[in-house]
């Protein structure tokens, strides 16, 4: 679409969907009253940016002429945080740390760059949200310091650019990019427009200078403010940190990588100083698990390349209402239905009279349709009031006429539930017949949900 500079264009403040006149509702989010009137960008990573500094040549080049070397890659010392970045820290990068207000983004990138200041890296932090105290409070509760992190308060990107270039640090954070403004743009912080174009100015900086900038963005609901939905595009990497309020432990989950496979988890407990690493998230998924009780399942799920066990709980009474009442938590609702309409059908089970509950416990949200066993076999342990052998781990996808079909790194998954101490492990018969022997658990291959179920 060409634009003269002049030429307003409209945001959806929720996803950033871009149009040219104003709409009541995003056609993409479905979110109302999202739009607002702002300068098109100037497409500063495309169009505005310099050649030289961007690595844009401005002519075709034949790939056999490009030269390119292993990314360097600076580890942060953080193994699950390494782990979502893809292997550390790519210098030039840019990446994104999104999530809700208070889940921990400044923690975690505070305590990085800690660590990556002991390694003896030139940090720059600057932070338009807290005062320098307030992030010597914050610092003093994660640990000692060194002489290489220098922090910054300040938001206008014009003297940041300017400092940076005098600076020459390695790695900036910059938290967070609503409070951030270029007097380019008339328009407030927090704005779409200011956003995109400090991150537009953050790119530049980071592919010339081959400094690695760390952008925290706060997930909001709003319309006014922009949500880091639409920086998504523009950036190397897009982190989410995600988790219950109430719940201690947090996850950080690699969306868009282009360093690295997504998908990634890493998994950390908040405490009184600062964010700790949870080794085995599998085990902490699944302690608190009661013994003996009716609708419990451990299931297995796999997050990127580990996988992760959880526990599956499904609770079905009689309704006492005309419609049964159906809830899923930590999985798709759609799914839990689907998955009980096939038991019905194929297994005769009368359910339809039945409220149904369906739980992840311990807050995660899994959408792997690997757990389809699992909800199953939880469902029918609550609906037929028999409790399943707790030793016993459960995973395969379930088709609509109640076939049970493979899933990808079955190997991985049995591998994570003798580790765990599972003594039987339930799973497609495609994925069984193909397993190397394991030694010390029971294999049992299913080709259909009631092979399963006669299990319970
Ligand atoms: P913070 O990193 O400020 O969140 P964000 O930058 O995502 O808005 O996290 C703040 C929360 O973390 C706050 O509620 C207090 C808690 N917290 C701890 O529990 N222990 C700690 O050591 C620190 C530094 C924070
Ligand atoms: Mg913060």
């Amino acid at each position: 679409m060409a634009k003269g500079k002049h030429t307003a264009g409209f945001f959806c403040g929720s996803c950033g969907y871009e149009s040219p006149k104003w709409l009541g509702q995003c056609p993409i989010c479905k979110e109302w009253n999202t739009f607002a009137e702002a300068p098109a960008s100037r497409a500063a990573v495309s169009g505005g940016a310099k050649g030289a500094e961007t690595g844009f040549h401005g002519k075709p080049v034949m790939l056999s002429e490009v030269t390119a070397k292993e990314e360097d890659r600076i580890l942060t010392g953080i193994g699950e945080l390494d782990r979502v970045l893809g292997g550390g820290i790519v210098q030039g990068s840019l990446t994104l740390v999104g999530g809700d207000p208070g889940i921990g983004k400044s923690t975690l990138l505070l305590q990085m760059c800690r660590l990556l200041a002991l390694a003896g890296h030139k940090i720059l932090y600057i932070s338009g949200e807290e005062s320098l105290k307030q992030i010597k409070m914050r610092a003093e509760r994660i640990g000692p310091f060194n002489d290489r992190l220098s922090l910054y308060c300040e938001t206008n990107l014009e003297m940041i650019e300017e400092t940076i270039r005098q600076f020459a640090p390695e790695i900036v954070i910059i938290d967070s990019i609503q409070t951030m403004f270029s007097e380019n743009i008339a328009a407030t912080a927090g704005s779409v427009s200011q956003v995109k174009e400090s991150t537009g100015i953050l790119l530049r900086l980071a592919k010339g200078m081959g400094i690695s900038v760390f952008i925290v963005g706060h997930v909001t609901k709003e319309g006014t403010v922009a949500g880091p939905r639409v920086l998504e595009h523009m950036v190397d990497t897009v982190l989410y940190f995600e988790g219950e309020r109430h719940a201690s432990y947090r996850i950080l989950r690699g969306v868009k990588n282009r360093f690295g496979s997504t998908n990634e988890i890493g998994v950390f407990e908040m405490k009184e100083n600062g964010l700790a690493e949870v080794a085995n998230p599998s085990e902490y998924m699944l302690s608190g698990r009661p013994e003996d009780a009716c609708g419990c399942v451990a299931a297995c799920s796999m997050e990127g390349t580990r996988p992760l066990m959880i526990e599956v709980q499904a609770l079905v009474c009689h309704s006492s209402f005309g419609v049964p009442r159906r809830q899923a938590a930590g999985t798709d609702l759609n799914r839990v239905n689907l998955l009980m309409a096939v038991l019905e059908k194929r297994l005769g089970l009368q359910m339809s009279g039945c409220d149904a509950y369906v739980n992840i416990a311990g807050g995660m949200k899994i959408q792997e349709p690997a757990v389809d066993l699992g909800i199953a076999m939880a469902v029918v342990s609550s609906f037929k009031n028999r409790a399943i052998d707790e030793k016993l781990v459960a995973f395969g996808e379930m088709g609509l006429s109640g076939e049970v079909r493979g899933v990808s790194m079955a190997q991985k998954r049995v591998q994570e539930a003798k580790k765990l101490g599972f003594t039987t492990c339930v799973l497609p018969k495609v994925n069984a017949d193909a397993l190397k022997e394991i030694e010390g658990i029971r294999i049992v291959g299913v080709s259909g949900v009631q092979d399963a179920i006669d299990m319970i």
